[in-house]
């Protein structure tokens, strides 16, 4: 019996050293090819994706290879403690993918000193998930629109408004994109999140996500609806610039509007795991800190992201916290900034 358990398993050693000899062999070879044409047909499946031309359809295959690609080599080498994965963007080069999603307006404005009423906050809790409290609202998708701002302002608006009233109420986007056009907002073409809170306060308001529903691209404001007040906000501060420990008491306080540099093709294709970079400190989009904690040894930022639920971890992304570069992981510590109640 022993004998015929491990001829068995050496028969089984052999055939597996055998085909990982020869998947070496041929990667790169027509089989691979043809595996890697059926994994596109079946992601364009997974993601109802939908070419208009054959010619489309093989350009965007191409992109598709070199993403997997990527992916594949990257979670084969293992070193990083995060994951890549063939997302809904596995089709998008990284150009095209910065091009229509990350339009926060990170000018470099001169940091403001302006008050901080966490400044003396002490005991932060070692954990924090606004989730958990009731405070976040499930994960909306921005689309193709360049909106992210209005997102990351509407989240940190939403947790303050249930902290403040008990009430969690989704909030409109489409408002600030069609109604927020007189300063430096403008739609689908980016804006920033302190601009998002200054109309809010000059509008007395904003309404709800159902009354003015997200549409994905510019359209002319509805007075009527933009009348129509769910919600208010008293002021905005900005948490000091450049500080992992100002944003942990601020982030410890409330959900936090939060640019960060998310142009990296890392970025672009994260599926899980605590993402630790490549990224520089170029915000170009906007994001709502939700929390914070600690796993294997690592802290990290707990981020609602707007590209829907597919993305990421249910379309969350945890980033490395408390790294020695004063600005944070991607800039996180630059321009954190959140409304008032
Ligand atoms: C923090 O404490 C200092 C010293 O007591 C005080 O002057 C300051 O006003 C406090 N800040 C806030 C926001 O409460």
């Amino acid at each position: 019996m022993s004998i015929l358990m491990n001829s068995k398993l050496f028969f089984l050693a052999s055939i597996f050293i055998l085909g990982a000899l020869a998947s070496q062999a041929m990667a790169r070879s027509a089989p691979h090819e043809a595996a890697m044409r059926l994994r596109h047909e079946q992601w364009m499946a997974r993601f109802g994706r939908v070419y208009r031309s054959s010619n489309e359809k093989e350009a965007r295959y191409q992109i598709f290879k070199d993403n997997a690609d990527i992916v594949d080599s990257f979670n084969a080498a293992g070193d990083k403690p995060y994951k890549l994965g063939t997302n809904q963007f596995a089709d998008l080069t990284n150009e095209e993918f910065r091009a229509t999603r990350n339009r926060f307006k990170g000018h470099m404005c001169s940091a403001q000193q302006g008050p901080f009423r966490y400044e003396n906050v002490t005991a932060v809790p070692t954990t924090m998930d606004w989730r958990k409290k009731g405070a976040v609202t499930p994960i909306k998708d921005q689309g193709q629109c360049g909106s992210c701002w209005a997102f990351s302002a509407v989240g940190a608006m939403e947790g303050i408004t249930q902290l403040s009233t008990g009430k969690l109420v989704s909030l409109s986007e489409q408002e600030l994109v069609d109604c927020d056009t007189k300063g430096e907002d403008q739609g689908c073409s980016g804006g920033l999140m302190d601009d998002a809170f200054k109309f809010i306060i000059q509008n007395k308001g904003l309404t709800t996500e159902s009354n003015y529903p997200y549409s994905a691209a510019d359209g002319s404001c509805s007075a009527s609806k933009e009348g129509n007040h769910a919600a208010t906000i008293k002021g905005y501060e900005d948490v000091p610039a450049n500080s992992e420990s100002a944003l942990l008491k601020a982030v410890a306080s409330q959900p936090i509007s939060v640019a960060i540099d998310a142009g990296d093709s890392s970025f672009q294709l994260y599926e899980s795991g605590i993402f630790t970079g490549e990224c520089g400190t170029e915000l170009d989009h906007g994001v709502t800190a939700v929390g914070y904690g600690e796993s294997g040894g690592m802290k990290y930022w707990l981020i609602k992201n707007s590209w829907g639920a597919q993305w990421g971890e249910e379309g969350y992304i945890r980033m490395q916290r408390d790294i020695p570069a004063k600005e944070g992981i991607c800039g996180i510590a630059m321009q954190a900034s959140y409304p008032t109640a």
